[in-house]
């Protein structure tokens, strides 16, 4: 059983979109030809980062660099775990040269860094929910930096397969809603399996057997790019059949509405890398 849902105060990492545009194209919401409104993607995010403050949670900023247009999406930069901090080690050149910026980042803030040797892209395939931590592959991320996150941490890890390129990192098709330490489940998470292969899909519901299962439209307007503190759900607005099956549950969804960001192909929990401390 798990308990009723609970909120506890987070650390998150957040970059300002100053150099925000869609230049290229690596994933298939992405379409240069679209204009793009980068005072529009600031406000958004301005309003993201105060919604987090409003609910008491600290917000560290690292500095935007002039020509990675990506690094709005923080999560991933890298993936922090009880203080210790997994390097990202990105598959598109374009976005190589972030994973140094954000390492600096925690390196300058007396983390304990490790630079990856396998490809992966932060917690945007690399998720925490209570001792497991679940990794995304079949884009972004190699299954051998699963192997190695996994003994880093000395957590174990479960691979997931993504097979749909429209959620090309996990956290596009798996919101972790709650972590349990105890109890007979890992946690609460909701999910849209189509974004899964067959074998992903048996793993996750062995795993949360009571897990929200999104919808189509929804998992559609990444709904399930979402960040929740244990009782805060943060998501688009536009996922409303996922805003109710919050509320059943006894989350308190709060819609922000980031379509300038979804240009990116990125919604909430893509500009929110959430930094664990030890202990
Ligand atoms: N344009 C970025 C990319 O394709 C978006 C990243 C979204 N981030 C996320 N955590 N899913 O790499």
């Amino acid at each position: 059983m798990t308990t009723a849902p609970a909120a506890r105060a987070r650390r998150y990492l957040m970059c300002r979109p100053e150099h925000f545009t869609v230049s290229y194209e690596i994933n298939p919401w992405m379409d240069v030809s679209r204009p793009t409104d980068t005072a529009r993607a600031v406000q958004q995010w301005e309003r993201l980062r105060d919604v987090y403050l409003d609910l008491g949670h600290t917000v560290d900023l690292v500095e935007p660099v002039a020509g990675l247009p990506d690094m709005v999406y923080a999560a991933n930069g890298a993936t922090v775990v009880d203080g210790v901090v997994y390097s990202a080690r990105f598959t598109h050149p374009e976005r190589q040269p972030e994973a140094d910026v954000y390492l600096r980042w925690f390196a300058e803030n007396g983390f304990e860094v490790h630079s990856a040797r396998e490809r992966n892209e932060g917690e945007g395939d690399i998720l925490t929910v209570g001792p497991l931590t679940l990794a995304g592959t079949g884009f972004r991320t190699d299954t051998a930096a699963h192997a190695e996150a996994a003994g880093l941490w000395g957590r174990e890890v479960v691979t997931l397969e993504l097979v749909d390129p429209r959620f090309y990192h996990l956290d596009t098709a798996l919101t972790v809603l709650e972590g349990s330490e105890g109890g007979t489940t890992p946690g609460v998470v909701a999910y849209y399996p189509d974004a899964f292969s067959a074998e992903s899909r048996a793993r996750l519901s062995d795993l949360f057997p009571d897990a929200v299962h999104a919808v189509e439209s929804d998992a559609t307007v990444l709904g399930l790019n979402a960040v929740s503190d244990g009782l805060h759900v943060v998501l688009n607005p536009a996922a409303t059949r996922l805003q109710g099956q919050l509320v059943e549950r006894g989350y308190e969804p709060i819609g922000v509405d980031t379509t300038e960001l979804l240009l990116g192909g990125g919604g909430a929990k893509c500009c929110t890398l959430e930094i664990r401390a030890a202990g």
